[in-house]
């Protein structure tokens, strides 16, 4: 799903799960979705903060928007903590950055972990979205 798709798809009460929203692209959909755009609805960030993953760089989003922007730490590779996460904020929607791709290592160290890692995906996501018939980017 484009992101024009999904951002048409969101109406004002959404709430949006977003994985891997303290990463470079993450974070700035993030930011777009809450200083620029028509949205209204509500985003759930899920990130495990790896290495590639900045907690400051929504800071100032956290402050300005306490009721429409939470912060979770959470690995979308644990499923009950997914499912933990879709009945406390009621999801609607969700949309995945959650990657272990950074361009930087991958350049430097393509053959390494974790870029060969099979733990991490959006397998769990994807199990409550389809129970719940959410619609996602994937
Ligand atoms: N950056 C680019 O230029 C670019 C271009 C095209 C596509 N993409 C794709 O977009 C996606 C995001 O890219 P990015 O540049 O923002 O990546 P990034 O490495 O900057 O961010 C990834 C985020 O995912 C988080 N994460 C990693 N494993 C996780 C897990 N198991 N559970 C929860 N969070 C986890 C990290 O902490 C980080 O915040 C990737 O799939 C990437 O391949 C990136």
């Amino acid at each position: 799903m484009s992101h024009a798709d999904l951002t048409s798809q969101l109406s004002d009460s959404t709430t949006l799960l977003v994985t891997g929203g303290s990463g470079f692209i993450g974070s700035n959909f993030i930011r777009h979705l809450l200083e620029e755009s028509d949205f209204t609805g509500r985003i759930i960030n899920a990130d495990s903060l790896t290495y590639a993953g900045n907690p400051e760089s929504l800071e100032d989003i956290a402050r300005a928007f306490p009721d429409r922007y939470v912060f979770e730490k959470a690995a979308i590779c644990d499923l009950p903590r997914v499912e933990e996460l879709f009945e406390a904020h009621a999801i609607d929607a969700v949309c995945h950055f959650a990657a272990e791709s950074h361009v930087d290592r991958s350049i430097l160290g393509p053959g390494q972990p974790p870029f060969a890692s099979l733990r991490s995906g959006p397998k769990a996501p994807s199990r409550p979205s389809r129970q719940k018939q959410i619609p996602s980017n994937q």
